[in-house]
Protein backbone atom coordinates (compact mmCIF):
# COMPACT_ATOMS: atom_id res chain seq x y z
CA UNK A 1 0.00 0.00 0.00
CA UNK A 2 1.42 3.46 -0.80
CA UNK A 3 0.79 5.93 0.66
CA UNK A 4 -2.05 8.35 -0.33
CA UNK A 5 -1.37 11.62 -2.39
CA UNK A 6 -3.93 14.18 -0.86
CA UNK A 7 -1.81 17.62 -1.94
CA UNK A 8 -1.17 19.18 -5.15
CA UNK A 9 1.10 21.66 -5.72
CA UNK A 10 0.57 24.60 -8.08
CA UNK A 11 3.57 26.67 -9.01
CA UNK A 12 1.62 29.72 -10.29
CA UNK A 13 4.55 32.40 -9.79
CA UNK A 14 6.07 32.85 -13.30
CA UNK A 15 6.22 36.24 -15.31
CA UNK A 16 4.42 35.12 -18.47
CA UNK A 17 6.73 36.89 -20.81
CA UNK A 18 5.82 35.46 -23.78
CA UNK A 19 1.98 36.48 -23.19
CA UNK A 20 3.19 40.06 -23.08
CA UNK A 21 1.33 42.11 -23.23
CA UNK A 22 -1.90 40.22 -22.23
CA UNK A 23 -0.06 39.35 -18.97
CA UNK A 24 1.58 42.79 -18.21
CA UNK A 25 -0.94 42.96 -15.00
CA UNK A 26 -3.12 39.67 -15.22
CA UNK A 27 -1.59 36.40 -14.43
CA UNK A 28 -0.92 33.97 -17.55
CA UNK A 29 -2.73 31.39 -15.65
CA UNK A 30 -5.98 33.30 -15.62
CA UNK A 31 -5.83 33.42 -18.76
CA UNK A 32 -8.95 31.56 -20.66
CA UNK A 33 -8.78 28.46 -22.66
CA UNK A 34 -13.10 29.21 -23.91
CA UNK A 35 -14.35 30.77 -21.07
CA UNK A 36 -12.23 29.28 -17.77
CA UNK A 37 -9.26 30.35 -16.79
CA UNK A 38 -6.02 27.89 -16.89
CA UNK A 39 -5.88 27.69 -13.32
CA UNK A 40 -9.29 26.07 -13.29
CA UNK A 41 -8.52 23.78 -15.24
CA UNK A 42 -5.60 22.41 -13.44
CA UNK A 43 -7.58 22.65 -9.73
CA UNK A 44 -10.53 20.98 -10.87
CA UNK A 45 -8.23 18.05 -12.48
CA UNK A 46 -6.67 17.77 -9.33
CA UNK A 47 -10.08 17.77 -7.26
CA UNK A 48 -11.72 15.00 -10.05
CA UNK A 49 -8.36 12.51 -8.90
CA UNK A 50 -9.35 13.18 -5.19
CA UNK A 51 -7.03 15.71 -4.65
CA UNK A 52 -7.96 17.35 -0.75
CA UNK A 53 -5.08 20.33 -0.61
CA UNK A 54 -4.23 23.06 -2.97
CA UNK A 55 -0.81 24.85 -2.83
CA UNK A 56 -0.35 27.95 -5.13
CA UNK A 57 3.47 28.81 -4.98
CA UNK A 58 2.57 32.08 -6.40
CA UNK A 59 4.49 35.81 -6.67
CA UNK A 60 4.46 39.32 -7.27
CA UNK A 61 1.41 40.44 -8.67
CA UNK A 62 -0.99 36.99 -8.98
CA UNK A 63 -3.45 37.87 -6.34
CA UNK A 64 -6.19 37.48 -8.59
CA UNK A 65 -5.71 33.81 -8.77
CA UNK A 66 -6.64 33.94 -4.83
CA UNK A 67 -9.06 36.30 -5.50
CA UNK A 68 -10.54 33.82 -7.88
CA UNK A 69 -10.82 30.56 -5.45
CA UNK A 70 -13.04 32.77 -3.33
CA UNK A 71 -16.28 34.13 -2.64
CA UNK A 72 -17.48 37.62 -4.83
CA UNK A 73 -20.47 38.29 -2.61
CA UNK A 74 -21.45 41.23 -4.83
CA UNK A 75 -21.69 39.27 -7.93
CA UNK A 76 -23.43 36.12 -6.23
CA UNK A 77 -26.09 38.21 -5.39
CA UNK A 78 -26.90 40.13 -7.90
CA UNK A 79 -26.78 36.50 -10.14
CA UNK A 80 -29.06 35.27 -6.82
CA UNK A 81 -31.41 38.43 -6.86
CA UNK A 82 -31.96 37.81 -11.08
CA UNK A 83 -32.73 34.51 -10.95
CA UNK A 84 -28.95 33.25 -12.67
CA UNK A 85 -28.56 29.82 -11.69
CA UNK A 86 -26.87 28.49 -14.40
CA UNK A 87 -24.15 31.01 -14.21
CA UNK A 88 -24.50 31.27 -10.16
CA UNK A 89 -23.39 27.34 -10.25
CA UNK A 90 -20.66 27.72 -13.14
CA UNK A 91 -18.81 30.06 -9.70
CA UNK A 92 -19.41 28.24 -7.40
CA UNK A 93 -17.28 25.48 -8.95
CA UNK A 94 -14.86 27.53 -7.96
CA UNK A 95 -14.65 27.57 -4.15
CA UNK A 96 -12.65 25.27 -2.37
CA UNK A 97 -13.83 23.49 0.81
CA UNK A 98 -12.82 26.06 3.59
CA UNK A 99 -8.95 25.84 4.79
CA UNK A 100 -8.17 23.53 1.82
CA UNK A 101 -5.96 25.66 -0.13
CA UNK A 102 -3.19 27.84 0.66
CA UNK A 103 -0.47 30.25 -0.61
CA UNK A 104 2.91 30.50 0.02
CA UNK A 105 4.87 32.89 -2.42
CA UNK A 106 8.66 31.97 -4.79
CA UNK A 107 10.10 35.84 -3.65
CA UNK A 108 12.82 35.48 -6.63
CA UNK A 109 12.52 33.40 -10.33
CA UNK A 110 14.75 30.63 -9.72
CA UNK A 111 13.36 27.78 -11.31
CA UNK A 112 10.42 25.08 -10.94
CA UNK A 113 12.54 23.44 -8.42
CA UNK A 114 12.47 26.44 -6.83
CA UNK A 115 9.08 26.92 -6.70
CA UNK A 116 8.26 23.20 -5.67
CA UNK A 117 11.20 23.24 -2.66
CA UNK A 118 8.91 26.60 -1.87
CA UNK A 119 6.16 24.67 -0.78
CA UNK A 120 7.96 22.02 1.19
CA UNK A 121 6.35 23.19 4.77
CA UNK A 122 3.00 22.99 3.36
CA UNK A 123 3.52 19.48 2.35
CA UNK A 124 5.62 17.90 4.95
CA UNK A 125 6.36 14.47 4.66
CA UNK A 126 4.26 12.67 2.51
CA UNK A 127 3.59 12.21 -1.24
CA UNK A 128 2.29 15.00 -3.29
CA UNK A 129 1.43 16.11 -6.85
CA UNK A 130 2.36 18.96 -8.83
CA UNK A 131 0.48 20.09 -12.04
CA UNK A 132 1.79 23.42 -14.50
CA UNK A 133 -1.19 25.21 -15.52
CA UNK A 134 0.26 25.65 -18.99
CA UNK A 135 0.11 22.22 -19.92
CA UNK A 136 -3.56 21.89 -20.41
CA UNK A 137 -4.98 18.22 -21.02
CA UNK A 138 -8.10 17.41 -22.49
CA UNK A 139 -8.93 13.60 -22.31
CA UNK A 140 -11.80 11.66 -21.16
CA UNK A 141 -10.22 10.33 -17.69
CA UNK A 142 -7.94 13.25 -16.39
CA UNK A 143 -4.41 13.10 -16.51
CA UNK A 144 -3.42 13.15 -12.76
CA UNK A 145 -6.19 10.60 -12.35
CA UNK A 146 -4.47 8.30 -14.61
CA UNK A 147 -1.22 8.58 -12.99
CA UNK A 148 -2.53 7.87 -9.38
CA UNK A 149 -4.15 4.73 -11.07
CA UNK A 150 -0.44 3.75 -11.90
CA UNK A 151 0.69 5.02 -8.20
CA UNK A 152 -1.41 2.78 -6.73
CA UNK A 153 0.50 -0.05 -7.69
CA UNK A 154 3.99 1.16 -8.25
CA UNK A 155 4.20 3.86 -5.74
CA UNK A 156 7.31 6.39 -6.54
CA UNK A 157 7.91 9.18 -8.18
CA UNK A 158 5.40 9.14 -11.54
CA UNK A 159 5.66 11.58 -14.71
CA UNK A 160 2.89 12.34 -17.11
CA UNK A 161 5.26 11.54 -20.59
CA UNK A 162 4.99 12.22 -23.90
CA UNK A 163 6.99 11.45 -27.07
CA UNK A 164 8.41 14.45 -28.61
CA UNK A 165 10.30 15.05 -32.21
CA UNK A 166 13.57 14.32 -31.45
CA UNK A 167 14.83 18.23 -32.69
CA UNK A 168 12.21 19.51 -29.55
CA UNK A 169 13.98 18.04 -26.22
CA UNK A 170 15.24 21.12 -25.51
CA UNK A 171 12.27 22.07 -24.83
CA UNK A 172 11.78 19.70 -22.16
CA UNK A 173 12.79 17.17 -19.33
CA UNK A 174 13.98 13.62 -21.13
CA UNK A 175 13.64 10.61 -19.82
CA UNK A 176 17.06 8.09 -19.86
CA UNK A 177 14.79 5.26 -20.47
CA UNK A 178 15.31 1.27 -18.85
CA UNK A 179 12.53 -0.22 -19.62
CA UNK A 180 9.63 0.42 -21.47
CA UNK A 181 6.45 -1.42 -22.68
CA UNK A 182 4.23 0.98 -24.55
CA UNK A 183 2.63 3.06 -22.12
CA UNK A 184 4.97 3.03 -18.88
CA UNK A 185 8.30 3.61 -19.13
CA UNK A 186 11.03 3.33 -16.12
CA UNK A 187 13.91 5.68 -16.03
CA UNK A 188 17.78 5.31 -15.27
CA UNK A 189 18.04 9.12 -15.22
CA UNK A 190 16.72 12.64 -16.56
CA UNK A 191 18.11 15.24 -18.38
CA UNK A 192 16.74 19.06 -18.48
CA UNK A 193 16.38 20.33 -21.50
CA UNK A 194 19.03 18.52 -23.61
CA UNK A 195 20.10 19.60 -26.89
CA UNK A 196 18.49 16.98 -29.71
CA UNK A 197 22.01 15.78 -30.49
CA UNK A 198 22.36 14.33 -26.84
CA UNK A 199 19.02 13.68 -25.26
CA UNK A 200 19.31 10.46 -23.99
CA UNK A 201 15.26 9.66 -25.88
CA UNK A 202 12.75 11.48 -27.11
CA UNK A 203 10.17 10.69 -24.32
CA UNK A 204 9.37 14.12 -22.49
CA UNK A 205 7.65 14.97 -19.13
CA UNK A 206 4.79 17.05 -19.13
CA UNK A 207 3.61 19.16 -16.21
CA UNK A 208 2.01 16.79 -14.22
CA UNK A 209 4.13 14.97 -11.50
CA UNK A 210 3.55 12.52 -8.21
CA UNK A 211 6.49 13.11 -6.18
CA UNK A 212 7.97 11.60 -3.02
CA UNK A 213 9.19 13.92 -0.16
CA UNK A 214 12.59 12.35 -0.52
CA UNK A 215 12.99 15.09 -3.69
CA UNK A 216 13.07 18.08 -0.99
CA UNK A 217 16.02 17.09 0.26
CA UNK A 218 17.74 16.97 -3.06
CA UNK A 219 16.08 20.96 -3.63
CA UNK A 220 17.36 21.24 -0.09
CA UNK A 221 20.75 21.68 -2.28
CA UNK A 222 20.02 24.38 -4.04
CA UNK A 223 21.87 23.59 -7.18
CA UNK A 224 21.07 24.97 -10.29
CA UNK A 225 21.49 23.52 -13.31
CA UNK A 226 19.76 23.80 -16.81
CA UNK A 227 19.80 27.90 -17.67
CA UNK A 228 20.98 28.56 -14.48
CA UNK A 229 17.70 27.71 -12.86
CA UNK A 230 17.15 25.17 -9.96
CA UNK A 231 15.64 22.40 -11.99
CA UNK A 232 12.92 19.81 -10.45
CA UNK A 233 13.98 17.41 -13.46
CA UNK A 234 18.11 17.00 -11.53
CA UNK A 235 16.02 17.00 -8.01
CA UNK A 236 14.39 14.05 -9.26
CA UNK A 237 17.09 12.40 -11.19
CA UNK A 238 19.32 12.42 -8.05
CA UNK A 239 16.56 10.35 -5.93
CA UNK A 240 16.73 7.32 -9.10
CA UNK A 241 17.61 4.06 -7.25
CA UNK A 242 16.26 5.37 -3.93
CA UNK A 243 12.60 6.03 -5.49
CA UNK A 244 11.18 4.44 -8.37
CA UNK A 245 10.64 6.42 -11.14
CA UNK A 246 8.56 5.69 -13.80
CA UNK A 247 6.68 7.87 -16.85
CA UNK A 248 2.99 7.32 -17.84
CA UNK A 249 2.49 7.94 -21.64
CA UNK A 250 -1.38 8.98 -20.31
CA UNK A 251 -4.20 9.07 -22.81
CA UNK A 252 -5.31 12.31 -23.99
CA UNK A 253 -4.13 15.45 -25.94
CA UNK A 254 -1.91 17.89 -24.33
CA UNK A 255 -1.75 21.53 -25.50
CA UNK A 256 1.37 23.67 -24.50
CA UNK A 257 -0.39 26.86 -23.54
CA UNK A 258 2.67 28.49 -22.50
CA UNK A 259 3.00 28.73 -26.49
CA UNK A 260 0.93 31.18 -28.43
CA UNK A 261 -0.57 28.31 -31.29
CA UNK A 262 -0.73 25.97 -28.13
CA UNK A 263 -2.99 28.43 -26.47
CA UNK A 264 -4.90 28.67 -29.90
CA UNK A 265 -5.06 24.89 -30.51
CA UNK A 266 -6.42 24.58 -27.02
CA UNK A 267 -9.02 26.93 -27.18
CA UNK A 268 -10.02 25.44 -30.59
CA UNK A 269 -10.22 22.10 -29.11
CA UNK A 270 -12.25 22.58 -25.38
CA UNK A 271 -14.41 24.89 -27.73
CA UNK A 272 -15.75 22.04 -30.23
CA UNK A 273 -16.26 19.76 -27.12
CA UNK A 274 -18.85 22.63 -26.31
CA UNK A 275 -22.82 21.62 -27.77
CA UNK A 276 -23.36 25.15 -27.68
CA UNK A 277 -20.19 26.19 -29.33
CA UNK A 278 -19.29 23.49 -31.99
CA UNK A 279 -21.84 24.14 -34.75
CA UNK A 280 -20.82 28.06 -35.28
CA UNK A 281 -17.08 27.15 -34.59
CA UNK A 282 -16.89 24.58 -36.89
CA UNK A 283 -18.05 27.57 -39.83
CA UNK A 284 -15.72 29.54 -38.86
CA UNK A 285 -12.79 26.99 -39.10
CA UNK A 286 -13.90 26.07 -42.54
CA UNK A 287 -13.91 29.61 -43.31
CA UNK A 288 -10.51 30.07 -42.77
CA UNK A 289 -9.41 26.89 -43.86
CA UNK A 290 -11.02 27.33 -47.40
CA UNK A 291 -9.70 31.07 -47.31
CA UNK A 292 -6.12 30.14 -47.03
CA UNK A 293 -6.34 27.37 -49.42
CA UNK A 294 -7.63 29.56 -52.28
CA UNK A 295 -5.44 32.27 -51.02
CA UNK A 296 -2.51 29.88 -51.67
C1 LIG B 1 9.20 22.53 -17.20
C2 LIG B 1 10.14 21.42 -16.75
C3 LIG B 1 10.40 20.42 -17.88
C4 LIG B 1 9.08 19.88 -18.38
C5 LIG B 1 8.14 21.05 -18.79
C6 LIG B 1 6.75 20.53 -19.13
O1 LIG B 1 9.86 23.30 -18.19
O2 LIG B 1 11.36 22.01 -16.31
O3 LIG B 1 11.19 19.36 -17.42
O4 LIG B 1 9.31 19.02 -19.49
O5 LIG B 1 7.99 21.98 -17.72
O6 LIG B 1 5.93 21.54 -19.61
P1 LIG B 1 9.34 24.77 -18.65
O7 LIG B 1 8.22 24.52 -19.60
O8 LIG B 1 8.89 25.46 -17.40
O9 LIG B 1 10.51 25.41 -19.29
Amino acid sequence: MHNPVRKAVFPVGGLGTRFLPATKVIPKEMLPVVDKPLIQYAVEEAWAAGIEEIIFVTGRGKSSIEDHFDHVWELEDTLKARGKDEQLQEIEKTLPTPGAISYTRQQEPAGLGHAVWCARNLVGNEPFAVLLADDLVQSERPCLAQMLDVYKELGGNIVAAEDVPRDQTDKYGILDVSEDDGRIASAKGLVEKPDPAVAPSTLSIIGRYILQPEVFTELDRQETGAGGEIQLTDAMARTIGAVPFHGLRFEGTRFDCGSKTGFLAANIAFGLEREELAADLRQILNHYSVGSVSGA
